[in-house]
């Protein structure tokens, strides 16, 4: 067991996710993805006391879900030490799907409900601990989806629900027609998608006590991958976090997510990486103190000017 160990978060429902959660979106994009390969990255992520695994239905074409349900029928004792995370109503064009015309979001009951049900089957679990509306759907019938998502909290298929790249707004209306609470909104943010710091999503997030997931917490790479092209606030930052993951001994994604996880909406960084060189380091970011003036040292270069 290593060491580091990245903590909890409480949820609004009384439960909890890991300080940081690994996702799986890339997976089926990875060279090795083998049983043994993702138990090797599930191991890797316990290690650190990362539990919570983030999933959507239409990951990997569909497929993403299957892959880790593989590597959980190959050791059914991991369902007691994780947390699944899945997602639901947006609809791809594939080859699964061959009646979809138009990419689109469902968010009907009927869409919704059979979801859970094959997400519930693809994983291989008993219940998903987290169901996210991935994206708003501006057909979403609010009071129809709030009754549908409460009882399938109350059936026991779900121990939660929360939302996806919503909205304050997005939020609040479904909210409104549901008994029980949503339990986070998961968006994109980073150094490189500082938006939320003023669009209301976090205020909105603090507000209600819901901790926010935060997807593409490295830009989806190109934090690291831009860090020589100029004109980008990936090589305008990468100086400074690169001192800072120096005098820290670590390296410049620990800074990166300590700096996410120092705000105090309580962000949780989905982490996205596949090697698992990177996934043994996940929880270095624990070990980097973050002030004050360095928080805001890294928020001006992202945004590429001083505050007013
Ligand atoms: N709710 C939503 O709408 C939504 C949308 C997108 C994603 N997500 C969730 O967020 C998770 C994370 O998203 P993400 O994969 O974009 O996260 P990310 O952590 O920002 O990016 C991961 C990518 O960065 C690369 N990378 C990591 N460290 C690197 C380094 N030191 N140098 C160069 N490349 C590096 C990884 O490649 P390697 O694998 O080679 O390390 C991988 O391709 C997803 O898995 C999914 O669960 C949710």
């Amino acid at each position: 067991m290593s060491s580091t160990q990245v903590g909890r978060l409480a949820l609004p429902n009384g439960r909890s996710l890991s300080r940081m959660a690994y996702g799986v979106w890339r997976l089926s994009e990875t060279q090795d993805c083998t049983v043994n390969a993702n138990l090797a990255r599930i191991d890797a992520c316990l290690a650190q006391g990362i539990t919570t695994f983030d999933h959507a239905d239409i990951y990997g074409n569909y497929s993403c879900e299957d892959l880790f349900g593989q590597a959980i029928k190959a050791r059914p004792s991991l369902k007691d030490q994780i947390e699944i995370v899945t997602k639901t109503d947006i609809m791809l064009l594939s080859d699964k799907w061959p009646d979809t015309r138009v990419k689109h979001y469902d968010t009907s009951p009927a869409h919704v409900t059979a979801s859970v049900d094959r997400s519930l089957s693809r994983i291989g679990v008993d219940v998903i601990d987290l169901l996210l509306i991935h994206r708003p759907d501006p057909l979403m019938d609010a009071r129809a989806l709030g009754t549908c998502l409460d009882n399938l909290i109350d059936s026991g298929k779900l121990r939660g629900v929360g939302v996806s790249n919503f909205m304050p707004w997005d939020t609040d209306l479904l909210q409104s027609c549901m008994k029980h609470r949503l339990q986070t909104n998961q968006i994109e943010l980073s150094l490189l998608s500082t938006t939320p710091f003023t669009n209301g999503q976090l205020a909105h997030a603090q507000q209600h006590r819901m901790p926010v997931m935060a997807w593409s917490p490295l830009g989806g790479g190109r934090l690291l991958a831009q860090a020589h092209t100029p004109g980008t606030a990936a090589a305008r930052l990468a100086p400074k976090l690169a001192e800072l993951a120096l005098a820290a001994g670590t390296d410049t994604t620990a800074v990166a997510m300590a700096w996410l996880m120092h705000h105090p909406a309580q962000i949780l960084p989905v982490m996205g990486s596949n090697q698992p060189q990177r996934i043994a380091r996940f929880g270095d970011a624990t070990h980097v103190l973050m002030d004050r003036q360095t928080w805001y040292e890294l928020y001006e270069l992202a945004n590429g000017h001083e505050v007013p």
